[in-house]
């Protein structure tokens, strides 16, 4: 522990290092501050602070202070009193680590709440005061400002974890909603401008006389920061005592928008950036209260900053950014659109009811960011499920990217451009040596659909090996070898030139449980199957982790079995890694890599162009020589075209300098063990498996008979849907959850959809 300076010590100080006797008293807030009264009646503030805070806050208060100063925005601001020999710190104490204090001049006034509410002057004056900071502040460039610390803004979501020391139910569940709200709030954060900023203008640190701000205290917390934390903070704290806190808010942001007008997601930010700092203050002082000495300090606030929460419950984001921008002429969430219903209408009035939608209550998403979809009324829905959205939904340099390059050049592949080739040796640098030709699509049922008539026309056969509920696209040769649509509901059977092989699930099926045994077993499978067949094959095509089929991790050995009797058969091996490449599987950047095996054909699209249509078919140079040899030209009009390849890059680009695979294994795997870990209270989950974020869920009636379970499943998708977590059933009994979302998905995301789903299983067994 670090020792707190006595009575005695602190007189020592005072005298030995700036020559003044005194009194103390101890101030509330953080940190260890006292009042000094001199005995010439002059008051100060004496800081006590380990040696490195203290170094870093003489820095960032010294370029704060004085910029404010120049400004001429006439508030007082604590001045540091030099030490005799002209220091401005002086050691004050050694142990643990060594202390450092400060003497600095007294700021008068009040603090913020002292007399209840504030007058509409005050709250429109704190409101430009803090606007103009903005400016004042906003460029200063202070290496030490390039910081984090526990109440960074910008990092609120590694405090979620304290919530479990909140003992009170209903008031965990309402620290939990506002961290989500926050969660939603922070893939804008880097879009938005960030300068220095005060980082703590609290009810205790902004100071008043009546109707004015005359002071601001404290630079302790300063730091580089988006510019609208400094104004959502604020709201957090200031509107903490207003009978209504909207109308307050409201005028806050007038006065700050007076001086810096705000964009409009910087006004979609503020609600959910006060309530991420409600958050982080109660689940702070939940979890000191833990600790072997509290401090009342600590927890000045916290009563206050709960019933502001309670009182913010269910107000919904767009809600809640409409009345805080009453007062000035923005429109936030602009996109909201038709309502919900009216549009479920005029879709099915236009569109077959072949074409589904997603759970019982279908979701209107108006824009999307990282991990998250937004709804019409500003929710956020954590996206647990979309493989598309690969690099995280809407990602700023993708879209940018492809905006360039639609205002630059747009053509096909008959003309000579950079771009194609640059993005060809980029594609087939990630892919093992000899996958060295590309075709460049638009869709993985274009690319497989030419992945079939590359084996067809290298091998002059045509007969292709399959997998039980395999699903390839949509077309009709696709249909025809996909038994998930040619044996479900309006499928036609399966042709005789398509032979269906065991899925490799290591879970159900023949060779369940047998590890490594099970994956050649399952491999020896294909070889009987091509011993039955009368013709040779021209392919053998598979998921490399089968998704459609159950989000399945086929066994080891198991394509090295079966890509050994396929080839001797004389077909080629024809792997889809449209929903698993990339970087998904977290280990590798493709899925085959897992199991150490190099096919002849891999089959690439979903996430290639996060969202943009762009997909591909990379083959060796002797396949793609058999299929030119064919004499038949291969031209597709969109595919390879110079914004899809610009788009290719950036998504290439994002997921190695973000290190999108790595991050996919760390995530994934905590995710994984997250919900390994409910297994133990909900006998309904029978098996959790994956690799990186591609997860299944298996549910089941009966852990021994392995009863699949589809209704709980569908129950649960739908429970998690309204809870905001998005994911869906795959398998062939629809009792698999799958999880395969944004690689960009974070810690505290992994760990609420973990909490969630045990809410809801607990739920469905009560
Ligand atoms: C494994 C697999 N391959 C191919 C496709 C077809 O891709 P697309 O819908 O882009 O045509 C899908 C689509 O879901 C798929 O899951």
């Amino acid at each position: 522990m670090n020792r707190r300076p006595g009575g005695a010590d602190l007189s020592r100080l005072l005298r030995e290092f700036w020559g003044l006797e005194g009194t103390f008293e101890a101030l509330g807030g953080e940190n260890q501050n006292h009042l000094v009264t001199t005995l010439d009646g002059s008051r100060y503030v004496l800081k006590v602070a380990s040696a490195r805070a203290t170094r870093e806050e003489v820095e960032l208060e010294r370029a704060a202070v004085r910029a404010i100063e120049a400004s001429g925005v006439g508030v007082a601001l604590p001045q540091m009193v030099p030490t005799r020999t002209g220091e401005v710190v002086a050691p004050a104490g050694p142990e643990p680590w060594p202390l450092l204090a400060r003497l600095l001049t007294f700021v008068p006034g009040d603090s913020w709440g002292a007399f209840g509410a504030a007058s509409p002057d005050r709250l429109a004056g704190a409101g430009w005061l803090i606007g103009r900071l903005a400016g004042v502040l906003g460029d200063l460039d202070v290496p030490a400002a390039h910081r984090t610390h526990r109440w960074d803004l910008t990092r609120a979501g590694l405090l979620r974890g304290e919530v479990a020391c909140i003992r009170d139910p209903s008031r965990r569940k309402l620290a939990t909603e506002a961290f989500r709200l926050w969660a939603g709030a922070a893939p804008w954060l880097a879009e938005v401008p960030h300068g220095f900023i005060h980082g703590d203008l609290n009810d205790e640190n902004v100071r008043v006389e009546g109707d004015r701000v005359v002071g601001l205290l404290d630079f302790g917390d300063a730091l580089r920061n988006p510019l609208v934390c400094e104004l959502a903070i604020a709201l957090a704290y200031l509107l903490l005592e207003e009978p209504d806190p909207w109308d307050a808010g409201a005028r806050l942001v007038e006065g700050y928008h007076g001086v810096r007008p705000l964009s409009v997601r910087e006004c979609e930010l503020l609600f959910p950036l006060m309530c991420g700092r409600l958050a982080v203050s109660v689940a702070i002082a939940a979890g000191r209260r833990g600790e072997q000495a509290p401090r009342e300090a600590w927890f000045t606030t916290e009563a206050a900053a709960w019933r502001a929460l309670e009182g913010f419950a269910g107000i919904d984001p767009a809600e809640a950014a409409d009345r805080l921008t009453a007062r000035i002429d923005v429109t936030p969430h602009p996109d909201r659109g038709q309502a919900r219903d009216e549009l479920l209408a005029r879709r099915t009035s236009r569109f077959s009811a072949a074409l589904s939608l997603s759970f019982a209550t279908p979701l209107k998403a108006v824009r999307g960011r990282g991990a998250y979809l937004y709804d019409e009324r500003g929710r956020a829905h954590l996206d647990l499920y979309n493989n598309v959205c690969h690099v995280g939904h809407c990602h700023p340099r993708v879209v940018a990217a492809g905006q360039a390059q639609m205002g630059r050049l747009n053509t096909n592949t008959r003309y000579l451009y950079d771009l194609l080739a640059e993005y060809a040796d980029r594609l087939c640098a990630t892919l093992p040596e000899g996958l060295d030709h590309c075709f460049l699509v638009n869709s993985g049922s274009e690319a497989n659909e030419l992945a079939l008539r590359l084996a067809r026309a290298h091998t002059g056969h045509r007969d292709v090996i399959v997998l039980e509920n395999a699903y390839h696209g949509h077309t009709s040769t696709l249909i025809d070898i996909s038994p998930y649509k040619f044996d479900g509901p309006g499928g036609q059977g399966r042709k005789e030139w398509v032979h269906v092989a065991p899925m490799p699930d290591g879970y159900r099926g023949p060779y369940r449980g047998q590890g490594r045994d099970a994956g050649v077993a399952y491999g020896e499978a294909v070889g009987r199957l091509l011993e039955g067949m009368d013709r040779r094959p021209a392919a053998f095509i598979a998921e490399s982790l089968p998704s459609v089929g159950g989000q399945i991790v086929p066994p080891e050995g198991y394509l090295e079995t079966a890509f050994r009797h396929v080839r001797s058969a004389g077909g080629l091996c024809i792997l889809d890694e449209v929903q698993v490449g990339f970087g998904r599987v977290g280990t590798h950047f493709w899925g085959f890599e897992q199991q150490g095996v190099v096919p002849d054909v891999v089959v690439m699209g979903k996430p290639m162009g996060n969202g943009h249509p762009l997909a591909a078919v990379v083959t060796t140079a002797a396949v793609a020589h058999s299929f030119a040899e064919t004499g038949m030209e291969y031209f597709s009009t969109f595919g390879g075209n110079p914004v899809s390849c610009a788009i290719g890059l950036a998504v290439l680009d994002v997921v190695q300098e973000e290190g999108l695979q790595e991050h996919a294994l760390a995530v994934g795997t905590r995710l994984r063990d997250g919900l390994r870990s409910l297994m133990d209270r909900h006998p309904v989950i029978g098996d959790v498996r994956g690799t990186g974020l591609f997860i299944g869920v298996e549910l089941v009636r009966d852990r021994d008979t392995r009863e699949p379970a589809p209704r709980e499943a569908a129950r649960l998708v739908d429970a998690l849907r309204d809870r905001r977590i998005l994911t869906g059933t795959d398998g062939p009994h629809e009792n698999v959850i799958k999880i395969k979302g944004p690689l960009v998905l974070q810690e505290a995301d992994a760990d609420l959809a973990v909490e969630l789903v045990d809410e809801v299983l607990g739920e469905g067994r009560r």
